[in-house]
Order: structure tokens, then sequence, then C-alpha cells
């Protein structure tokens, strides 16, 4: 059987299917679920400093190609969180990308403070929620310059802990903050974040779907728009990706790795397929590999360029 291992970031993951942040909101037992259907890595529902509720229901709808969320980073907040990200980290096989949301840089550095003393293998800091702006102000990974003043002030407290800037796609050149992440010290780039905002309207009730009315678009649909966007990031930096959006089956994980992409995240997908996803990516891509004589699925990554 082809080997699936990937090393990023000098961190070995099993394979390279990861589980994006917010797919599954509990922890650990949605995580230890998706780790026992084959994820390679799991990322954590991203974290806010005070517990949220969320917004209103419903929060999820599915449609043909893709699915709308506007859950608004519900939450147990940084005191009750830190105890399950601690426990997580301890019952993990495979490594585990925290990640954290804020709006201002004082409280990125409080997260790194806070949670890089436990250790975990990555820190990914959510520059880019679209579902909270109403109430927490716009996401700093809509502009380079407040996205690398997160980065550079949450390395002077990180230690050794990886740093990963999680971006937009909805903003004009993803590229240029990519870069200006990297030079602020990122060791690596997470793309993309669900794409929109977009809505869906019941037209029996004659009232958008979605309680909070408008929510970010994951899946298939937006597959093109990520392949892109990871496209773009990879001519303009050194630093190793993590593509993601509407990865669905395993010729979609090749794509985004030919597009540049070192790791590849599967999220709405398991709304559509169940976490069976995983092993079915996994089986196609040991099968394409053998049939190609891929000795190393790093021999794919920007493959296209
Ligand atoms: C229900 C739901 C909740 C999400 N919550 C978060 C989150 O808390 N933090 C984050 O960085 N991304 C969040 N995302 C975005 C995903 O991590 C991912 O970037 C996006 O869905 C694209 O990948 P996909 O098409 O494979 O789902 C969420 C997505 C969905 C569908």
């Amino acid at each position: 059987m082809a080997d699936l291992t990937v090393t990023y970031c000098g961190v070995s993951f099993p394979n390279p299917l990861i589980l994006p942040s917010g797919i599954a909101q509990e922890i650990p037992a949605d995580h230890l679920r998706a780790i026992k259907a084959g994820a390679g890595g799991i990322t954590t529902k991203s974290l806010t400093i005070e517990p949220r509720e969320g917004n209103p229901l419903p929060r999820v709808a599915k449609y043909q190609e893709g699915f709308l969320n506007s859950v608004g980073l519900r939450g147990p907040g940084i005191e009750k969180g830190k105890g399950l990200i601690k426990e997580f980290l301890a019952s993990s096989p495979v490594p585990v990308l925290v990640s954290v949301f804020a709006t201002n840089v004082h409280d990125f550095v409080r997260f790194a403070s806070e949670l890089c003393p436990l250790n975990p293998h990555f820190l990914e800091l959510n520059l880019s929620c679209p579902n909270v702006e109403d109430d927490m102000g716009k996401a700093l990974g809509l502009g380079a310059e407040s996205a690398s003043a997160a980065v550079a002030a949450v390395k002077k407290v990180s230690g050794s802990v990886p740093i990963l800037a999680k971006l937009t796609p909805n903003i004009s050149n993803i590229a240029q903050v990519a870069r200006s992440c990297e030079q602020a010290g990122a060791d690596g780039i997470v793309a993309i974040n669900t794409a929109g905002p977009g809505m869906l309207i019941d037209i029996s009730r004659k009232k958008p779907i979605l309680g909070a009315k408008r929510g970010g678009v994951s899946g298939p649909a937006i597959r093109p728009i990520a392949v892109r966007c990871v496209y773009d990031i990879f001519e303009a930096v050194k630093i190793p990706i993590i593509g993601m959006g509407g990865i669905t089956t395993w010729q979609d994980a090749v794509e985004m790795m030919m597009a540049g992409a070192t790791l590849v995240g599967v999220g709405s997908a398991t709304y559509f397929k169940g976490y069976g996803a995983y092993e079915e990516i996994k089986k196609g891509l040991q099968e394409y590999m053998e049939k190609e004589g891929v000795k190393n699925l790093t021999e794919l990554v920007g493959a296209a360029h």
C-alpha cells in the first residue's frame, strides 16, 4: 500500500486529510469520531475569549452543491475551552491544530500566552470568520497589515508552537495577505475559510432560511475559488499551505495538492458523505499513487505551476 504520511512544518501526519475548524463542534467526542474514521489531523472549533451562544437558529442549510452556515462561533470561551483542549491533546493520536478567533491583536496574544504552554501541534489564527462581524467587528484577515500585526505579536509569545494564519477568500488579493503573514513570521497558511456571505430563501415562507439570514458558503460550490486561492498563495510564499474548500473526492485532493497544498481539509464533504469520506479519499489517493508511481504525496505539491 502506498505511504500516505506527510510532514508539515516538521510535524508528521499519518495522511494528508485533516478535519477543518468548526465542522465538528464538540471537543473531544466529535473529534475522536473523525480520528477513528481516518482523519490525519484535527482542527478544533475556533475558540473565542468569552463564551458565545452563536447566531439564531437555523444556523445551517444544505443545498445541492454546498452548505451555508452562520454558526457564529458558538463555543465555551477560553476558560472552559482551555481545559477541553488540554484533555483532547492528551488523547489525540494525530496532530491537533488549535484554532482561535479574535478581532484584535491583544486577544490573539492572550490566546497564544494561555494555549501554547499546552503544547498543541499548531496554533491556527482564524483571521477570517465571516459570521461574527455584526457584534465583533471586522475580521483582521481582511487587511494585510492587520493580519500581519496579529501574527507578529503572537510569534513573540508562542515559543516553539508553529503559527498558522487562516485566511478568507473574500478579499481582492489573498496572496498579498499571505505574504504579509509570512513576513510577520507565520509558519504556514490555511486557505480558505467560507466564501460569501451567501443567502438561501425558503420560497414557501418567503424568508431567508438561516436565522441570521446570511452565512458562509462551503462545500463543492466554492472549490474553484479555493483552488485558485491556494494556487495564488503558492506563488507568493515559501511557507507550506493547508488547502480546503469543497474537497469531496480523491481527485479534488490531488487537484488541491497540485495547486500548492501540502495538507488538505475535508470539511463539508462529511455532511454529505459522513466521516466515511476520509477512508474513501485515502483509498483513492493510494490507488492513484500506485498507478502513477508517486512515492510520496509531496511530489504532487505545486505540480500545476
Ligand atoms: C458549520 C461550519 C462551521 C465552521 N466554523 C469554523 C470556525 O469556527 N473556524 C474556522 O476557521 N472555520 C470554520 N469553518 C470553515 C471551515 O473550517 C472551512 O474553512 C470551510 O468550510 C471550507 O472547507 P469545506 O468546503 O471542506 O467545508 C466552518 C465551516 C462550517 C461549514
